[in-house]
């Protein structure tokens, strides 16, 4: 199964495709991440997308999709797949397509997590990311243990994004208006979308994502 998150910075994508990743076994794979560990490693590919994800900015097409269809490629995201932060640009959703009709796949569903600007400004600037096992965590709406520890794995780093200030935001959510924004209607007419209302609880957005997968997986 190939399922889509889309949504703005702090939506709650990644919280919501890790916890589908270990309901239903499928992998996520977020470019976000991706691009952050290439950036990590000092590869070209990140050398180039760090200064442009720093300014809160969208990396280009070309770098993104090659990084897409190589993890793609890769043995475990034969099973299924939750892209959460990848199609971005129409761009993107097209080469997408290209690859999917390539190996035979199609897109189940396309999610869209639906989210007021203002809440967002609030949920990234308390959001902290283990770093032994990725877990998301918020200051308020999901804390860690009270040691500041990780509840999963008990991992006591835990970090913050260097995009997670206030201005960076800013951009980041003009940048989903203009360029990603657009994909809505573009899975909608492919007749492969759905909206949830993501201004819930944590929770609460988890069971109403579950029901769709369940029905389309
Ligand atoms: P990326 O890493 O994809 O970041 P993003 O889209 O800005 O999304 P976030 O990770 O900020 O938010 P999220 O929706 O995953 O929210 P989360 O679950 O953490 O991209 C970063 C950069 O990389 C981009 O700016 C761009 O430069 C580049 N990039 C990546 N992909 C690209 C692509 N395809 N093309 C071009 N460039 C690309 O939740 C946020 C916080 O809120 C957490 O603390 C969480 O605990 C909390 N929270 C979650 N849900 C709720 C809830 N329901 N109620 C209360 N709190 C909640
Ligand atoms: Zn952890």
């Amino acid at each position: 199964a190939v399922l889509i998150l889309l949504g703005p910075p702090g939506a709650g994508k990644g919280t919501q495709a890790r916890m589908l990743q270990d309901r239903f076994g499928l992998v996520q794979l977020s470019t976000g991440d991706l691009l952050r560990a290439a950036v990590a490693a000092g590869t070209p590919a990140g050398k180039q997308a760090k200064a442009v994800m720093d300014a809160g900015d969208l990396v280009s097409d070309e770098i993104v999709i090659a990084i897409l269809n190589d993890r793609m490629a890769e043995e475990d995201c034969r099973n299924g797949v939750i892209l959460d932060g990848f199609p971005r640009t129409t761009v993107q959703a097209k080469a997408l397509d290209d690859l999917l009709a390539s190996t035979g796949q199609r897109i189940n569903a396309a999610i869209s997590l639906k989210v007021d600007d203002s809440a967002m400004v609030d949920r990234i600037s308390g959001r902290s990311t283990c770093s032994g096992c990725g877990e998301g965590y918020h200051d308020t709406f999901k804390p860690p243990l009270a040691d500041g520890s990780c509840a999963k794995c008990g991992c006591t780093e835990l970090t913050r994004r260097a995009d997670d200030r206030a201005e960076t935001v800013a951009s980041r959510l003009e940048a989903y208006h203009a360029q990603t924004a657009p994909l809505i209607s573009y899975y909608d007419e492919a007749g492969v979308l759905t909206s949830i209302n993501a201004m819930a609880d944590i929770d609460k957005v988890a069971s109403e994502m579950s029901s769709v997968v369940q029905s389309v997986i």
